[in-house]
Order: C-alpha cells, then sequence, then structure tokens
C-alpha cells in the first residue's frame, strides 16, 4: 500500500524565491509553504551567484491558494536545468498560498553536459510544510555503500529536498525554516510499518561544491542533511531542531564525503549531532569511499541519548582527517562516539577534537566496538575496523556519570589514541569507576579523573602532546560573493 498517510488541506499563503541551475535530479518533495513578509529582493551568500531570473508564474503556477504548484515547480526546475551551463538562474516565487506541493524533481540527461549547479534560495519568509502524503515521496534506490534502506530493506523514500549529479550547489534562506513534519514517520517506524526507509530533510549525492546555509529544519522524518559521494562541501548556520526522543533524527551525516566544512550550527534532536559515515559492512567496503578531510567548529548540541560527534556505525569506506573545535555539549549522552563493529572493516583515523565544553553527560568519551547493527547476515567476520590515532584535547566537562567507556574489539585493539588536558567533572550519581577501557592502547596527560591504566599518564609536561593540525585544508579557504535578487 503506497497511500499511507492522507495528508489535511491546508491553505497557506507562500511566498517563495527559488533560485536555481542545475543539471542533475533535484527534488523538492511534497511541500507547503507559507509567507511572513512581502520581499523586497533579497541579499545572500554564496560561492557562486546565478546569471539568469524567471518567476513561477512564468511555468504555469497560480497563487489562488488551492492550485497544486508542483507541476510548475517541476517545469521550472527542467525549463531552467538548460542554464546550468549559462551561469545559473533564478526563479522567484511571488507571495501565494500554496497546498501539499508534491516532490520537484529534475532528472540529469546527457544533453547537459558542461557546468552542472543547483540552486535554491529559501529566504526567511519561508516556512514549508513537507508533505505527510506518503505519494508524495517517490521511492529511489538504496545508497550502493549501503546495499539497502536504512530503516527497511529495499528502497528509501526520496528525501525532501534532493539533488544528485550536480556542480555548484546552494541551498540558503536567511534562517527560513522547513518543517519535515515528522511525527507520522517516527509513529510509523516504531510500529514497524514502513514499506521504505524514510526520507530525509535534504540530501545530495555525487555533487561537486555544495553549500547548505543559514535555514532552519524542524521535525525531519529522519536524517536531516545528508550530502554522499561528495566533495567540497559547506554547511553554515544551520539551526536542526527535533524532539530528543525522536527516531533517528541525525543533524548532519557527511557520508563518503571529501572536504566539508561545518560551522556555526545549533542542533537538538533525538540522535547524534553530526554523524560522519562511509558506507555500510560489505556493501561500503566494496564501494570503498572515505569521508575526509571534515571541519566542524562552533557546533552547539543537544541530544540526551546520542553523541555530539559521532564516527560510524557505518565507517566501512573509512574516515580520515576529522577536525573538530569549539564545541559545546548540553545535556548528550556522549560527547565523542567512536561505533564500529567486527564486519565493518573500514578505518576511523586521525581524528583530532579540541575545545570541547561539555555539561551534563553519561560518557565524555564513548568508544564501541561491537555496536552490530549489520546491512545483512553476508558480512566478513574478518573485515575487521582500524581504530587509530584519535586526539582529544582541551577540553572541561562538568556534571558527567563516566568519563570515558572505551571498548576496543579484542584481536582488534584501538591504538594511538591520546587524550590530553581535559577535566572532567563528575555527576553527583557519577559511577564509581569513571573510567573503563578494554583492547584499547595510548597515552594521557593532564587528564582528570584519573585514566585507566591502558592509556598511561605520561606527566604534566606532555600536556600538549596531542595533535592537532596546523595547516588548513583546501575548503576553509572558500571564497565568498554578495548575491541578490530583486
Ligand atoms: C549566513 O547568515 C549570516 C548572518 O546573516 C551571514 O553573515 C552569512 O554570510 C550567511 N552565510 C551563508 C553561507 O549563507
Ligand atoms: C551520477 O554520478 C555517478 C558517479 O559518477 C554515476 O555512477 C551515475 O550514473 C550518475 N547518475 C546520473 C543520474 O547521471
Ligand atoms: C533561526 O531560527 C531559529 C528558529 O526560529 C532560531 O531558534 C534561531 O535562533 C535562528 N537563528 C538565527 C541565526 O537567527
Ligand atoms: C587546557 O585547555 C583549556 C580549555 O579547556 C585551555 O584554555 C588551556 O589553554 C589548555 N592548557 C594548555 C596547557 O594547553
Amino acid at each position: 500500500m503506497e497511500l499511507l498517510w492522507k495528508s489535511p488541506m491546508r491553505t497557506q499563503v507562500i511566498e517563495i524565491v527559488l533560485a536555481l541551475a542545475l543539471v542533475g535530479l533535484v527534488s523538492l518533495g511534497g511541500a507547503e509553504c507559507r509567507k511572513g513578509r512581502i520581499l523586497q529582493g533579497f541579499e545572500y551568500t554564496a560561492i557562486n551567484c546565478r546569471a539568469h531570473s524567471a518567476s513561477l508564474t512564468d511555468f504555469g503556477g497560480v497563487g489562488d491558494g488551492k492550485t497544486l504548484n508542483t507541476k510548475a515547480f517541476r517545469n521550472a526546475i527542467n525549463q531552467l536545468s538548460q542554464y546550468g551551463s549559462k551561469g545559473g538562474a533564478q526563479l522567484f516565487v511571488p507571495a501565494w498560498k500554496m497546498v501539499d506541493l508534491g516532490a520537484l524533481t529534475s532528472q540529469a540527461t546527457s544533453r547537459y553536459t558542461s557546468t552542472k549547479m543547483l540552486f535554491f534560495l529559501l529566504p526567511n519568509t519561508w516556512e514549508c510544510k513537507a508533505s505527510e502524503d506518503a505519494t508524495e515521496w517517490p521511492v529511489i534506490a538504496p545508497l550502493p555503500s549501503y546495499g539497502r534502506g536504512r530503516d527497511t530493506k529495499g528502497g528509501r523514500y526520496i528525501s525532501f529536498i534532493f539533488g544528485t549529479n550536480l556542480t555548484d550547489v546552494v541551498v540558503t534562506g536567511d534562517n527560513g525554516t522547513i518543517d519535515g513534519q515528522g511525527a507520522l514517520w517516527w509513529q510509523q517506524f516504531h510500529k514497524g510499518k514502513l514499506k521504505y526507509t524514510r526520507p530525509y530533510m535534504i540530501e545530495i549525492l555525487h555533487s561537486d561544491g555544495i553549500q547548505i546555509s543559514n535555514l532552519t529544519l524542524v521535525n525531519s522524518p529522519a536524517w536531516n542533511v545528508h550530502p554522499v559521494y561528495s566533495s567540497n562541501i559547506l554547511v553554515q548556520g544551520i539551526t536542526i531542531i527535533a524532539p530528543v526522543t525522536s527516531p533517528n533524527t541525525d543533524g548532519i551525516n557527511p557520508d563518503s564525503c571529501t572536504n566539508t566544512r561545518i560551522e556555526d550550527c545549533y542542533i537538538v534532536s533525538g540522535d547524534d549531532c553530526v554523524a560522519v559515515k562511509s558506507g555500510w559492512d560489505e556493501y561500503g567496503i566494496k564501494y570503498g569511499m572515505p569521508t575526509k578531510h571534515l571541519v566542524i567548529r562552533r557546533l552547539t548540541c543537544i541530544s540526551p541519548y546520542s553523541a555530539v560527534i559521532a564516527l560510524g556505525s557505518e565507517m566501512s569506506g573509512g574516515i580520515q582527517d576529522v577536525r573538530a573545535e569549539d564545541i559545546l555539549a548540553v545535556n548528550t549522552e556522549s560527547g565523542v562516539r567512536i561505533k564500529t563493529a567486527v564486519g565493518r572493516g573500514g578505518y576511523v583515523k586521525d581524528i583530532y577534537v579540541r575545545g570541547m565544553t561539555m555539561k551534563t553527560m553519561k560518557w565524555a568519551f564513548w568508544m564501541t566496538g561491537n555496536y552490530g547493527s549489520h546491512a545483512d547476515n553476508n558480512y566478513d567476520p574478518h573485515a575487521l575496523p582500524v581504530i587509530q590515532g584519535i586526539n582529544y584535547k582541551d577540553m572541561v566537562a562538568e556534571d558527567v556519570k563516566m568519563a570515558a567507556r572505551l571498548e576496543g574489539i579484542a584481536g582488534d585493539p584501538f591504538t594511538e589514541i591520546c587524550i590530553s588536558n581535559v577535566t572532567i567533572g563528575m555527576a553527583a550519581k557519577a559511577k564509581k569507576i569513571p573510567w573503563t577501557c578494554t583492547d584499547v592502547a595510548g597515552i594521557t596527560s593532564g587528564v582528570s579523573p584519573r585514566p585507566c591504566d591502558l592509556l598511561p599518564d605520561q606527566g604534566p609536561k606532555k600536556i600538549g602532546s596531542c595533535n592537532f593540525p596546523t595547516e588548513a585544508l583546501p575548503i576553509d579557504y572558500l571564497k565568498f560573493k554578495k548575491c541578490s535578487i530583486a
């Protein structure tokens, strides 16, 4: 049965500027949008501005509050695609009422061969609601590096905003809100009634040059921002809010991506605030695409049942060179967590975290070598993950139940762990033993309470001994332009 939910008719005024120039597959899932104020023109910051403009009326859009504008949007995206190689285009959508806007899709074809661009602009007048009607979410194939959907075997509902095989993608919005209306999806998930994996809020595949900035995403059906098989990605100024008990509402999940910069984000969610991934078991090993050169800075996270930054558990393509700093965690289960299992293969190497403040935590540090959760039973029991070169320094925590729970894999220890200058204030009802360590190796300096024997204290002189790279990554040298829509 395809139609899971009949969404109620809603009539709301909307005003949208959708500017795009693309080649590839783009879709905006079932949406409706509400107006905030009359748009007089809008300035924004982007890696590239767009040369052409059009209005939704040019594509048959009608602002009577009843007409479904899905077709107009689809036409617009299809038509404006041809400007991808000519500097891109902007689509203006005037202040209109819109009901249950459906998925917008544009398929890559060989017609467009040169510059590929997508640009969505969502000014702060937007408050879009994703449709709850499952027919508004076409089903797409599972990711090859996962072999199946995350919720169910087989396909996945397409994401609310979806793009693939694009170059120069901008999704920005002066802090406009997109409401994923996740409640019904969460309910269906809990009842085991989902036929396919839940949609994500924003998913961009196989793309180079992605900017997702200045948006508020609330109540996503599942993950919020999911760049996959992509490079040169900026995620900036994103506010993500979902109930802390909502299932798998991960914040930002770079997955098999190179050169990613996540900064100035505020996330309250029911799962990991940032989850770094690279494919699942034998599928991820075969696909073999790591996530590397990832910067995370100025992140605030509240997630009582999950981690601030999770590495894994899907890490079978490898994770390398992650640099996180200036992180604030409040009422969160763990700070940095490594999640892996026998059968994952892959690696988590060269991880650097510094300048983290944690308030009210279950664990400051958590490593889990027996996470389990396999794609299927065909994983290779000899595929052992390599966890190596994990550096944590300059951190303060308070009200913590247990400083660290570090569990490697028997016969496959997690090595070169370095923790220095970390002060963990324990909760009134803290566990008696603050550190537990098995199958791990490394060193510590200036850490309190006193670490476990597997991480021997090198003395106060080694307090600066854990690494953090001094050379910036190319993604830090992004140049921005001031763009506008009249
Ligand atoms: C996000 O918004 C802030 C504040 O308005 C602005 O300074 C910044 O340039 C914007 N960044 C992007 C990438 O849109
Ligand atoms: C997108 O790019 C990937 C990787 O290069 C390729 O395998 C796939 O066929 C492309 N898809 C489309 C729709 O062009
Ligand atoms: C963006 O909007 C959210 C939700 O309304 C709000 O909590 C947040 O403070 C806003 N962020 C900025 C930078 O204005
Ligand atoms: C220790 O970490 C704190 C931040 O928690 C920092 O202010 C201080 O400079 C660090 N000390 C050393 C010796 O690096």
